[in-house]
């Protein structure tokens, strides 16, 4: 109870906001995994039609987009929902599939916005350790108890780059009570070539308790706009989409994911420049002497500990914005190959003031 005896939700009482805080507008963006490269020319025609008719409020339904998406997917449209970026999504399935006092399971770290959304859910969040920097997914099976309700999967996961692998995943499923639902958050799958990770859309046929969860945000460059997508079985949609918030879809939102399904040929290469721009990047922090995870994201990771911040500060000083996770380590989007060079020549002159105190893993 606060001063003036006004109540607020118990629930909410350990939790913060958080805003994510975005980094001077002066310097190299990469710290929070967008595209370099702008929104796709065909969706910035598609957008600046719609901008005529924002008095209006979108189709609330997104009918013609959950229908565009189920036929590019090859699914029924009643298994797809739309949601406010893959975000908005997370925190309706939260809220869809909890009950207070539910528990939900993840990786950590992972995506660092998923206790708060647990926890707004008036569930409980229950974190499992990485394993050499992916989902420990034994480790996750065995924190799943009567309560817990979903089992978040980051495939690839953020910030440390590594998948989980097929077989895994589907022995992981064999053994999981089909009672839980396993939110897969696949957020980087465009991005992915590592051809021992699956599909999310091909376990949903022996899984129904599964959801693919994508999004718009990342390789197709929409960030700001707020659209994401998930897939899963009849029976999770209909929950999901009673906690939609009534327009939460924009109208300029659902004009740009449809122009971009459309724009899969102008997507093609910048995705395979980034694919190849990561290559190079961690082959060149490698031989200057980091531990690199291997990627399947549009970003590394070096594991830095308690040098991550001194390594962030470094690299603000040679105008790049990283992400660090404080202790942890840093993680570095893929820029243009202009801005990758920035970043190495700043990893490389801030290197040995920072790898002494590193905290690095043994070499391998
Ligand atoms: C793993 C993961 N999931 C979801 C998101 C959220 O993306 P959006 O809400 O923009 O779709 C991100 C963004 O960084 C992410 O890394």
């Amino acid at each position: 109870m606060s001063m003036s005896g006004l109540r607020t939700r118990a629930t909410l009482h350990d939790v913060v906001p958080a805003f994510v805080r975005t980094p001077d507008p002066s310097l190299i963006q990469l710290a929070a995994n967008e595209t370099a490269y702008g929104p796709l020319p065909s969706v910035l025609e598609a957008l600046a039609r719609e901008i005529a008719h924002v008095n209006r409020y979108p189709d609330d339904g997104a009918v013609g987009l959950r229908h565009a998406i189920a036929d590019w997917l090859g699914v029924e449209s009643a298994r797809v929902a739309l949601g406010a970026g893959s975000l908005g999504l997370l925190e309706q399935v939260m809220l869809a599939l909890c009950d207070q006092g539910s528990e939900v399971v993840y990786p950590w770290r992972s995506f660092d916005v998923y206790p708060q959304l647990i926890r707004v859910a008036g569930a409980t969040p229950r974190p499992v350790p990485l394993q050499e920097e992916r989902n420990d997914l034994d480790a996750m099976l065995e924190s799943v108890n009567e309560r817990t309700r979903v089992v978040i999967v980051c495939n690839p996961n953020n910030p440390t780059g590594p998948g989980v692998g097929r077989f895994e995943l589907k022995s992981f499923l064999h053994r999981l009570p089909g009672t839980v639902a396993v939110l897969l958050d696949e957020a980087y799958f465009e991005y992915v070539r590592d051809p021992d990770m699956p599909d999310g859309l091909t376990l949903l046929r022996d899984h129904p308790n599964v959801a693919v969860l994508r999004t718009f945000s990342k390789a197709y460059g929409l960030a700001a706009l707020r659209v994401g997508y998930l897939v899963a079985g009849r029976p999770i949609v209909e929950a999901v989409d009673k906690t939609h918030v009534t327009y939460s879809v924009s109208r300029l939102a659902q004009a740009a994911a449809l122009a971009s399904i459309s724009a899969q040929d102008e997507l093609h290469g910048r995705v395979e420049a980034t694919v190849r721009e990561r290559n190079r990047v961690r082959e060149a922090l490698l031989s200057q002497g980091w531990q690199v995870p291997t990627s399947e994201g549009n970003f590394v990771w070096l594991r830095l500990g308690a040098a991550s911040h001194a390594f962030g500060k470094g690299l603000g000083r040679w105008g790049v914005a990283v992400k660090v996770v404080p202790n942890e380590g840093v993680r570095m989007t893929i820029g243009t190959r202009e801005e990758n060079d920035v970043l190495l020549e700043a990893a490389g002159a801030v290197r040995e003031g920072v790898l002494s105190d590193a905290e690095q893993l043994p070499a391998e």
